[in-house]
């Protein structure tokens, strides 16, 4: 499992993001509660932490406010949302097959855990779709600019951002105007109104925008800014409204993390449910 550190994709699976994150938010019934974790940075894997230097280092305003011109037109691809799935089964990195779970089995696992709890159609629904986005990698993206916490950009960087340190080498870093509490954004405006840092998250927002309920859309739009719905920072940028959504996308948190360790999925038995559930809200084919 010493897969050499490479320059720009220094993770060997695009799963070990969501690796690290277990590690430093264990489940409340993990025998590792969080207090016993002591100092992630310093446990965190070399490839990890290059990761992050990356992330960190290019999520510049600029960078975030071109790759929104560049794919929020949404025409790269027309697609449905199970030809989606299957896209981003095609995902090739250095993942063990016989015991590392397919894209298609992650994202089924999720929307299982959402199914077994009783929850909302519409819930199940966002489990088994919250990380299209990540389609981005197979347009060529790298993967600091796919996955990783995600923060908000044109303003000052909060230190409960994991390595935060590595800011200090982002060029934002050095426009005073980027650099206070709220920087470019007025306090209270709303996320909606807030740049995050660029990755799936964003990008499959603005692909099911028109068909999910709101509560859902949060799900999707800030299910990986944990320095605000775990950490409780940047409160300074978010409405009543953002606040009273984050309950949801705090519920769907643990989904996202700890479903994973699960069984492998039958994806052939559970196909017709689930093409069933996406035609319940979705068009047959959609712009991406
Ligand atoms: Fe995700």
């Amino acid at each position: 499992m010493n897969s050499p550190v490479r320059v720009s994709e220094p993770l060997a699976h695009l799963d070990d993001w969501e690796e690290s994150l277990r590690a430093r938010y264990p489940a409340a019934s993990s025998e590792k509660k969080r207090e016993e974790f002591r100092d992630y940075r310093k446990e965190a894997r070399p490839s990890v932490k290059e990761f992050y230097r990356l992330n960190h280092r290019f999520q510049t305003l600029d960078f975030v406010l071109a790759k929104k011109r560049e794919y929020l037109p949404l025409q790269k691809r027309k697609m449905g949302i199970w030809e989606a799935m299957e896209y981003l089964n095609t995902l090739v990195d250095d993942s063990d097959p016989d015991t590392d779970l397919s894209q298609i089995e992650h994202l089924l696992q999720a929307a299982e855990a959402i199914r077994a709890d009783g929850h909302p159609r519409w819930f199940i629904l966002t489990g088994l779709i919250h990380d299209l986005g990540k389609i981005l990698c197979l347009y060529g993206e790298p993967q600091w600019a796919v996955v990783g916490d995600t923060f908000p950009v044109g303003c000052g960087y909060s230190d409960k951002v994991v390595f935060s340190e590595f800011f200090a080498d982002n060029p934002d870093n050095m426009e005073p105007k980027y650099q206070t509490e709220c920087g470019t954004y007025s306090e209270g405006c709303g996320l909606d109104h807030v740049h995050l840092s660029w990755g799936h998250d964003e990008y499959l927002y603005h692909v099911v925008k028109d068909y999910l309920p709101e509560p859902g859309l949060y799900m999707i739009r800030y299910h990986s800014f944990y320095p605000a719905h775990t950490e409780g920072a940047y409160g300074q940028l978010m409405n009543d409204h953002d606040r009273a959504m984050f309950r949801w996308v705090r519920a769907f948190n643990p989904y996202d993390l700890y479903s994973k360790a699960a069984a492998r999925p039958d994806v052939e038995t559970l196909r017709p449910f689930y093409e069933e559930l996406i035609a319940e809200y979705f068009p047959p084919v959609l712009a991406w």
